[in-house]
């Protein structure tokens, strides 16, 4: 039996959703405690599925792992008690692949199981290897695991192919104690990215550049653990302030970062959307029917993010007239849209291409999760709906979106967590 939301939507909705830490920026600060000795204190870290995950793993490494309060973490390094990172923890979250940087720095050495691919795509890790062997780490994979080994890590030059989160990340970890000087170019420039290099910087690690694509890192003998508090989460923040779009400015959200949704909030502006953000509440002025239909390209940042292609092509298929999207940074992205279409959306997928003909509402039925975002779209079409939506296999939504069954049910929602077949 595996959890699933049931929706019995269509109901008016008004209230405040209020926007929790960062996922994505949680999991590699996390992971960078495994770098230095010491006590850490974490604030504003997300309550979700991937930080217990994570809290696992670190402490298979040796950490200690304690939480303070929902939101708040201690983590105490008293070195690690091995370097392997094994494939049964690995396999369940890949951005567990991140630890091996973070070792390389403390030991030298890591052995770390290989991330398989998930549902969005094969999601391989050359770049992060690559990257690596600039630093001097040999490497060799064996049995489904990367060995990495190296004298002593030295600074390097490396130009991304492609500006990976992961790879970005998993080499400023490397390279914050190499000897000498290691250059980033086409590095990510995500905020999550920032919010690890301002944590690391805190901890007297030497990072300029920082939320640029060019990163200049020069290597430190020792890092000086403390505290920090995650940034909050744009993903989130962006799936909720379309639910305040689709649902006519009722709805008002709380933790909105204007500059980390620049070009989400000027796409939104390209729609006709007005709104306004007045301390920290982001509120919608116009209706859903005021709007028009656009087109989207998701790019890295500061291009539109990926993960708010679903989530912002359900409120696509309710504008009038066609939209499109297309998605550029993962091969298969779009399996939400035939369970959209099985609540009678009108979409068309040609390769990377989803075009949209608005309707309009959804009719509810019972769908399916494939990843984290698109189980969010589908939720929010659900509480669109006149009647009752099943969304089968939540575990993907329980990931990213913290509390969510209660957050929308104290605006309104009727909807609740059952049990069902897998
Ligand atoms: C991070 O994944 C996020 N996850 C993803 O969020 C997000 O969608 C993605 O960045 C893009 O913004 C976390 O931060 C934990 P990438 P990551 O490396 O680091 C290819 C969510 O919903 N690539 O930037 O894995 C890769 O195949 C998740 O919260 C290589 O080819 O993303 C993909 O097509 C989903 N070789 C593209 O780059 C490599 O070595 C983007 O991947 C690395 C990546």
């Amino acid at each position: 039996m595996v959890d699933a939301f049931k929706i019995n939507g269509g109901k008016k909705l008004k209230g405040i959703l209020e926007v929790g830490g960062s996922k994505n920026a949680a999991l590699p600060i996390f992971v960078a405690t495994i770098i230095e000795k010491g006590t850490y204190i974490l604030k504003n870290v997300p309550d979700l599925m991937d930080i217990a995950t994570l809290s696992k793993l670190l402490e298979s490494l040796g950490l200690k792992v304690e939480k303070i309060d929902l939101n708040t973490y201690k983590i105490i390094n008293n070195g690690l008690s091995t370097l392997v990172a094994s494939y049964d923890l690995v396999k369940k979250m890949r951005a567990s692949f991140l630890v091996m940087g973070a070792m390389l720095a403390n030991s030298n050495k890591a052995i770390v199981s290989l991330p398989g691919g998930c549902a969005i795509g094969a999601r391989p890790v050359d770049l992060h290897l690559k990257g690596f062997e600039k630093l001097g780490v040999n490497l060799s994979i064996e049995h489904g695991y990367v060995h990495g080994e190296a004298k002593e890590l030295k600074g390097g030059t490396f130009v991304f192919d492609f500006p990976s989160v992961g790879a970005t990340e998993n080499i400023i970890m490397a390279a914050v104690k190499a000897k000498g000087i290691t250059i980033l170019e086409n590095a990510a420039r995500e905020p999550e990215v920032e919010d690890l290099c301002n944590f690391l910087n805190s901890m007297g690690a030497k990072i300029k550049g920082v939320g640029s694509s060019r990163l200049e890192i020069t290597g430190v003998e020792k890092l000086i653990p403390g505290e920090y508090s995650i940034i909050p989460d744009r993903i989130v923040a962006g799936t909720f302030i379309i639910a305040a779009i689709m649902f006519d400015g009722d709805i008002k959200v709380k933790g909105v970062i204007e500059e980390h949704s620049q070009s989400f909030l000027s796409k939104l502006e390209e729609m006709g959307v007005k709104y306004k953000i007045e301390s920290g509440i982001f509120s919608v002025i116009t209706k859903l029917s005021d709007l028009k239909s656009i087109k989207i390209t998701t790019m890295p940042h500061p291009g539109f993010p990926t993960d708010l292609q679903s989530p912002i092509m359900t409120l696509m298929c309710l504008i009038n007239g066609n939209g499109e999207i297309k998605e550029t940074i993962f091969e298969n992205r779009f399996m939400h849209v035939p369970e959209l279409n099985r609540m009678g959306a009108k979409i068309k997928i040609d390769n990377h291409m989803a075009s949209i003909e608005g309707v309009k509402n959804f009719s509810a039925a019972e769908v399916m999760a494939s990843d984290l975002r698109a189980g969010a779209s589908l939720i929010l079409a659900g509480l669109k709906s006149e009647g009752e939506t099943i969304v089968n296999r939540i575990y993907h939504v329980d990931r990213g979106y913290e509390g969510l069954v209660d957050k929308l049910k104290k605006i309104g929602a009727d909807i609740e967590r059952i049990k069902t077949q897998a």
